[in-house]
């Protein structure tokens, strides 16, 4: 049962709500601004409405990769690790040839249901940050960082810290392109429109 709970989250993460989207739209969202099939991306390709629905749908993937695991099984670790898989899916989809997006909305989902006090507090840092500096990049990767901080600030067991960590530095990783930009001064804020 383990098993095929961490399979299907794995399957619900791979879900490309962003690339899906954009196509509807008439847009490949990996050939246009950053190239990250993420609602950042998509909100510079389409607009608020496909941006905000494709974040929605990217926070549900985490939201019910926890849940489902909630529902079959009694283990708050499992619980975590389905929603470690729904980001991995999402980070590598097996519907986009093992390529996908950076996991923010999806670790966002995961966090809120495995431990809210977590999730919200980290979401309120990042969101502030991303609010003041209008880079989407750096307000997700402060916000993860933030995750981390908080848990082991309130003492979480070993294993949520293991997972909470896990997730923050994989965000980062995938956020390398960006930490370039950022570095040369080059990252797109949020309204500017996508270029190529
Ligand atoms: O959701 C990912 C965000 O942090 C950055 O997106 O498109 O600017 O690389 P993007």
């Amino acid at each position: 049962m383990t098993v095929l709970a961490l399979l299907l989250a794995y399957l619900l993460g791979s879900i490309p709500a962003g690339a899906w989207v954009a196509r509807l739209g008439g847009i490949d969202i990996r050939t246009v601004g950053s190239g990250n099939p993420g609602a950042t991306n998509v909100l510079r390709a389409l607009g608020w409405g496909p941006a905000l629905l494709v974040a929605a749908f990217d926070i549900f993937k985490g939201v019910l990769a926890v849940l489902l695991a909630r529902l079959v099984l009694d283990d708050a670790f499992v619980e975590a690790l389905c929603g470690a898989l729904a980001v991995l899916g999402h980070n590598f989809s097996v519907f986009l040839g093992f390529k996908g997006g950076k996991g923010v909305a999806t670790s966002f989902g995961t966090l809120l249901i495995i431990d809210p006090l977590l999730g919200a507090g980290a979401f309120c840092i990042g969101l502030f940050c991303i609010v003041t500096t209008r880079l989407v990049s750096a307000g997700s990767m402060v916000g993860a960082v933030s995750a981390l901080v908080i848990a082991l600030v309130l003492s979480r067991a070993a294993w949520e810290i293991g997972v909470v960590g896990f997730l923050a530095a994989l965000l980062v990783w995938q956020h390398r392109d960006n930490i370039k930009r950022l570095q040369s001064g080059v990252e797109r804020r949020l309204g500017e429109k996508a270029a190529k």
